[in-house]
């Protein structure tokens, strides 16, 4: 018999075809345009060898269960595995794929983008055109400023610090050069011993004077802007709390473009209310997607924040399809995954 796969969303015209027109899978797809549902899928998943799921689907010792000794492979469609309980695969030898490198791009643009926003106050002033304020706010010399990301001949040295230096870090780093950045501290996994020669290495590669791993304390007094971009987890768990924000310097950013979990949400609200530091660019935001209008960083005018969009280009999100897809078919025919995870570096 064929084995069977579950998928727990359409994953789209270009993607669905690899999928559905072989004769050598079976073929099990969540059919609505929503969350799958828990329970079709506890039912469904039975006897299945592969599974893909998004990052919206809670992948757990019941769901595992569920599905049986048969279960192989699964399959997410992300970079991230916050929602995947990496002890319990390991336990019972499932492979796991998901999508990194495809979406690196797309998510050091959103980075980018929300630096620019937070430290020009996007969230504030697109209000005052929107809300039809600005004809009662006649020009000034220095309405609505906020502090240049770029290099200026008042601040000729910009740091940006970086919580977490995996690919998207570095892509953001990339993108950070022509701005005239001086100097790149990163907070790396604590586990890893530090090494000045990499650091020396990078510092050549992207042409700046200064690339240095240091403690977080050191990061965040003097970074210009903070990048999260680690892993989710316990082990980053608030890594941005209360003693980090106040530590900041009070011209700059903090962005999030990784998991809500690393920033301590209540702290993130008291730093911008007493104007700890300036101004932050989230794109995730721990409790997500139940974020209603009167959360108090929704209401917030320094805080900018997107519905976890960073990998959501056409492009991108077809690439993530399509590996998706291809890990899955890999994991359940015996090929070779185009990429497995392997464990955290
Ligand atoms: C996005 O957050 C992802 O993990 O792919
Ligand atoms: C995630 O893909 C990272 O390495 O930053």
């Amino acid at each position: 018999t064929r084995p069977k796969v579950v998928v727990t969303r359409n994953l789209g015209p270009e993607t669905m075809p690899l999928l559905l027109e072989r004769d050598d899978v079976e073929v099990v797809v969540w059919p609505e345009d929503t969350y799958c549902d828990r329970k079709w899928l506890l039912e469904n998943v039975r006897g299945a060898t592969g599974l893909l799921v998004m990052l919206s689907d809670r992948v757990d010792a019941e769901l595992l269960e569920a599905a049986g000794p048969s279960l192989k492979v699964l399959s997410t469609m992300s970079v991230g595995y916050e929602h995947v309980p990496l002890p319990e695969l390991a336990k019972r030898n499932i492979r796991l794929g998901y999508t990194p490198d495809v979406l690196t791009d797309a998510v050091a643009d959103i980075a980018i983008m929300l630096a620019l926003m937070a430290s020009r106050n996007a969230e504030e002033v697109t209000a005052v055109v929107r809300n039809g304020e600005w004809p009662k706010r006649p020009w000034s010399p220095f309405m609505f400023c906020g502090p240049q990301l770029s290099a200026s001949t008042v601040h000729p040295q910009r740091t940006a610090g970086f919580i977490g230096f995996g690919r998207i870090a570095q892509a953001t780093l990339k993108r950070l050069v022509p701005f005239g950045l001086t100097t790149c501290l990163y907070a790396g996994n604590p586990a890893t011993p530090a090494d000045p020669a990499a650091d020396a290495a990078h510092a050549r590669a992207f042409g700046l004077p200064r690339v240095a791993r240091v403690g977080l304390a050191e990061l965040a007094a003097e970074s210009d802007v903070v990048f999260v971009l680690a892993p989710g987890g316990p082990a980053t768990r608030h890594v941005v709390d209360a003693a980090f924000l106040r530590r900041m310097k009070s011209t700059a950013v903090l962005v999030n473009a990784a998991r809500g979990t690393l920033v301590d949400t209540d702290a993130l609200v008291r730093a911008l209310r007493e104007r700890w530091i300036w101004g932050a660019g989230l794109d995730v935001l721990e409790g997500e997607p139940v974020i209603h209008a009167d959360h108090p960083l929704v209401k917030e005018p320094r805080c900018t924040l997107l519905p976890h969009i960073g990998s959501a280009s056409i492009e991108t999100r077809q690439g993530m399809a399509k590996m998706a897809a291809e890990n899955l078919l890999g994991g359940v025919l015996g090929h070779a995954m185009p990429a497995e995870f392997t464990g955290t570096k």
